[in-house]
């Protein structure tokens, strides 16, 4: 018998990862190397100095941009071996998304917008899912409100209920807390802790902020396109201290 916990799956991980922007003497190597898997059921903060290449990580095992050399898997897939079309459906049917900006349509309701995903896909979804998910973030009073009636907070609870509502491999967060306030933003990163704890979910979130990253299971830590440390049961003060070591007396 083969017993598989969740703990020991990878949802996705990148393999000797660089990549280069632009060429010649202007060249920027956003990612110089780098090997990191983030296991499924967990939640995962990859933090940085400003251009350590945190969201080029990201985007690149998210395959929302291609490695110049190296390889990302979202679990066993190899995203390089994929054609575009592939790509595109492999990104839309295990990935989720939440961006800094809430990126909504304006003119569907909260509702719609949650299931928006699933509605291009033409699948029906999951209702008993989607309905949970609609606690999960609670949004239940709003489901008939455009993005307009509602806060910034609110709207990036929508935003996380579309990104789970296929029921994805993994959610990648890129700063989702960015444009908000902190009240909003502890919501929100509450609401992504609850989706892993409570609802078997993988995310893996790019942060800044060292309170946002004291949300994830473990952080990883980037400098200079590298892979420099990972911390275990981050704390915001563990965090801040091992953020202080990469500042460069100038
Ligand atoms: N599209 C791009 N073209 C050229 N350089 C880029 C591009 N995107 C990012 N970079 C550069 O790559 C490095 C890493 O950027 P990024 O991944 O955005 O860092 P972070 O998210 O940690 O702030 C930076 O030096 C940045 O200026
Ligand atoms: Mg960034």
């Amino acid at each position: 018998m083969t017993v598989v916990t969740t703990a020991s799956r990878t949802a996705a991980r990148v393999q000797d990862a660089v990549k280069v922007y632009g060429s010649g003497d202007t060249a920027v190597r956003a990612l110089d190397g780098v090997s990191v898997g983030f296991p499924a059921g967990r939640f995962t903060a990859i933090m940085g100095p400003s251009g350590s290449g945190k969201s080029t990580l990201m985007h690149c095992a998210a395959g929302l941009d291609t490695l110049t050399s190296g390889a990302a898997y979202i679990g066993d897939t190899d995203l390089g071996a994929l054609d575009d079309r592939r790509l595109t459906l492999l990104r839309r049917d295990r990935i989720g998304f939440v961006f800094q900006a809430f990126n909504l349509v304006p003119t569907l309701t909260v509702a719609e917008n949650i299931t928006l995903p699933l509605d291009l896909a033409g699948s029906r979804g999951d209702a008993e899912w989607i309905d949970a998910l609609v606690d999960v973030v609670g949004l239940r009073d709003r489901l008939h409100h455009r993005p307009a009636e509602l806060s910034g907070g609110q709207q990036q609870r929508v935003a996380v209920a579309r990104a789970f509502a296929g029921r994805p491999d993994v959610v990648f967060a890129d700063e989702p807390t960015g444009n908000l306030d902190s009240r909003s933003g502890e919501e929100v990163l509450g609401l992504l802790g609850r989706a892993v704890r409570q609802m078997e979910r993988t995310v893996v979130m790019v942060t800044h902020d060292p309170v946002a990253a004291a949300h994830a299971d473990e952080v990883v830590f980037l400098a200079d396109g590298r892979l420099v440390d990972r911390m275990e049961s981050p704390t915001a003060d563990k965090v801040l201290d091992r953020l202080k070591a990469f500042e460069v007396p100038s």
